[in-house]
């Protein structure tokens, strides 16, 4: 049956792709954000369930809520993008804290809501050569992390408070259309897009599981959908990492042409994990779900994408 359906951030790139697959299944989305990194077209909603909202403004959104009454609330707005985080740290922590308490304030307040899912990230993990699965202890290595491990102490403790299930889902490096940071995909598809055919890219070793945002969204509604007590924390990734070189080659591929990489100095991080990999085991066994998209049918359709600045 169809469900209302409030998604957090669902302008950027990863709501947005949860917003479409929620459309499909008919649900009547709303969609609330700041526009602070995503684009209003980006979220297909009508106005009238467009919420253009700072999380951290607490009255208000426990405004927005209860006049909404949502049955399911999936937060997702944060700032997330390591450098922005460490450059401004005090703003990610109040937006990614206490903007997740405000909307777990209004989701109580508005007294509808039957399930909420929390986005988290694989930052809370510490470097690990191994794939981490969900019972690793955390370690975070930056105020990214940090934040967003808090978001799920505080989603944990909503869960027991008000007895509402949470999903929390540690999500691993997305790909897919519309990205809206400068991850190092999208740099990739710019410069492909711009003609460069030799690429000013920074570390290339690093390895990473890269998730396409539709198999994502897939991946969180089945969770949802999978009814679930309690409290529960689950990877969502792909299972399988890619480093910057076999990512490169992806884009050779379908372009049919061969790219150079030239290491710019300006762009490699000082600290930097060799691998990121999900073990994404629990999600498959409570879910079934399974991955469709592969890295070159991703980038495929990137090419395909007009190049943005
Ligand atoms: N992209 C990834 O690879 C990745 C990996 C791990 C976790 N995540 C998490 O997934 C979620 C979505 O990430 P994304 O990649 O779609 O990023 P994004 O920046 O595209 O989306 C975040 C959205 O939240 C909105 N937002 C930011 N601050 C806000 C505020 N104060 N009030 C209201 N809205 C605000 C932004 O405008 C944006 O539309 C985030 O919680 C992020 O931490 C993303």
């Amino acid at each position: 049956m169809a469900k209302r359906v409030l998604v957090t951030g669902g302008a950027g790139f990863i709501g947005s792709a949860l917003v479409a697959k929620l459309n499909e299944r008919g649900d009547e989305v709303h969609v609330l954000d700041d526009l602070s990194f995503g684009r209003r077209e980006l979220a297909d909603v009508p106005d009238a369930r467009f919420h253009r909202m700072d999380i951290r403004d607490r009255s208000a959104v426990r405004g927005a809520l209860c006049t909404m009454h949502p049955e399911l609330v999936l937060h997702l707005a944060a700032v997330h993008f390591i450098p922005y985080c460490n450059a401004h740290p005090a703003e990610a922590a109040d937006i990614n804290i206490m903007g997740t308490i405000n909307v777990l304030d209004a989701c109580e307040a508005a007294g509808s809501v039957k399930e909420v899912f929390v986005a988290s990230t694989a930052a809370v993990y510490p470097i690990s050569d191994e794939a981490v699965g969900e019972a690793h202890e955390p370690g975070p290595m930056d105020i990214y992390g940090v934040t967003k491990l808090a978001t799920e102490k505080v989603a944990a403790e909503f869960q027991r408070r008000t007895g509402t299930p949470v999903v929390v889902g540690r999500f691993f490096n997305a790909f897919g259309p519309n990205e809206t940071n400068p991850h190092l995909i999208p740099e990739i598809q710019r410069q492909v897009l711009a003609g460069q055919r030799t690429l000013q890219l920074g570390n290339l070793d690093p390895k990473r599981d890269f998730i396409h945002t539709a198999d994502m969204a897939r991946a969180v509604l089945a969770l949802l959908d999978a009814g679930l007590p309690g409290f529960e924390v689950f990877n969502i990734g792909r299972g399988i990492e890619y480093s910057v070189r076999d990512v490169v080659q992806a884009f050779e591929r379908q372009l049919g042409e061969p790219l150079h990489i030239e290491v710019d100095p300006a762009r490699v991080r000082k600290v930097e994990r060799m691998h990121l990999l999900a073990d994404v085991s629990k999600l498959k066994a409570a879910t079934g779900w399974a991955p469709e998209w592969s890295i070159d049918e991703g980038v495929a359709t990137l090419l395909r994408e007009p190049a943005r600045p």
